[in-house]
């Protein structure tokens, strides 16, 4: 059959993917109030499922598959980045009348530095376009996304990336590892204005945060294993250490458990430690828990930005 001949889909379901940081490079504060970036995103195996339909009205709801994430301050009324992507769509295709309900099954921690809320906005808006044959192009949604917050466009995107201006400008780059982390998660969230702000007192960003070539030449030619490790770096890691003391002692727990590196992830207060491999991870993973950090997961990167999971 024709895809023209298909019905259009009562329901539409998108996967969209965690990021993590390898790299971030954080420069002096703009006039704007954000930071100018450099940044290298990937894109890791925990997922949020955005599922929507047609409705008289926008609707959120919320519910967890995820085992360690908890959906209690994830707001359920119009200031959900789901919905107002959702509304940022139907504005640029001046479709006032149209609305959705949208339902979230969230793997991404909430408020972890792993851009959670960023992937609902990336799946949302894959999700309406498909449900309601848009053809919205690429570069609209990138567009589209870029305003609802600096880390959706790379949700749309996925794969290993490098970000520039506040971390909207994204740009793929060649990625023939297969990367195996231990992200280690938290019990509070941690703001991010706030690490910022503590950047802005403790480092200011008058530095050069460029990202190396060698580190995208590490990317690209993985068989030389252990070399990324030297080149993973994050500028936001002494203002969240400054807030959070504790998540210092999570970096040395995971060296000390064999981790080839870690890091903070984001603005934290996720961190990421590097595994030699799958086995490796799980390892690392296990011997942690013995030392109480039992809410982990083992994840790989890079995989896919947000794609059609199913329609129903
Ligand atoms: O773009 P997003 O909504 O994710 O940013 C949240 C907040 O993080 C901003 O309001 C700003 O305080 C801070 N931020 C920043 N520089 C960036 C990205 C975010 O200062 N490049």
């Amino acid at each position: 059959m024709s895809a023209a001949l298909l019905p259009d889909p009562i329901s539409v379901t998108v996967r969209a993917p965690a990021k993590i940081n390898i790299y971030l490079g954080v420069g002096k504060v703009r006039p704007d109030g954000f930071h100018p970036l450099e940044t290298v995103y990937q894109a890791v195996s925990l997922y949020d499922d955005v599922t929507v339909t047609d409705a008289e009205e926008w609707s959120v709801s919320t519910i967890a598959d995820g085992v360690h994430v908890e959906v209690r301050e994830v707001p359920d009324d119009d200031s959900n980045i789901a919905i107002r992507a959702g509304k940022a769509l139907v504005a640029h295709h001046r479709l006032d009348d149209r609305a959705a309900a949208i339902q979230i099954n969230k793997g991404i921690p909430v408020a972890g530095g792993m851009a959670g809320g960023s992937a609902d906005a990336a799946a949302t808006l894959v999700a309406l376009d498909r449900l309601w044959s848009l053809g919205t192009a690429d570069e609209e949604l990138l567009a589209i996304g870029a305003e609802l917050g600096s880390d959706v466009p790379f949700a749309l995107v996925g794969g290993t990336a490098t970000g520039t201006g506040r971390g909207e400008v994204v740009t793929p780059v060649e990625d023939n590892g297969s990367w195996w982390w231990v992200v280690v998660f938290s019990d509070d969230g941690l703001s991010t204005p706030s690490v910022y702000g503590a950047y802005d007192l403790l480092e200011g960003g008058d530095h050069d945060y460029r990202i190396r070539p060698q580190m995208l030449e590490a990317l690209r030619a993985p068989a030389n294993g252990e070399h990324l490790q030297v080149f993973l770096y994050n500028d936001l890691e002494d203002a969240a250490f400054y807030l959070r003391p504790d998540l210092q002692a999570v970096a040395e727990a995971a060296l000390e458990c064999q981790a080839s590196y870690a890091l903070l992830s984001g603005s934290g207060p996720t961190m990421l430690a590097l595994a030699a491999d799958a086995d490796s991870a799980r390892a690392i993973a296990g011997r942690l828990a013995e030392r109480g950090y039992d809410r982990t997961a083992v994840v790989h990167g890079p995989v896919a930005g947000a794609h059609v999971v199913a329609y129903g």
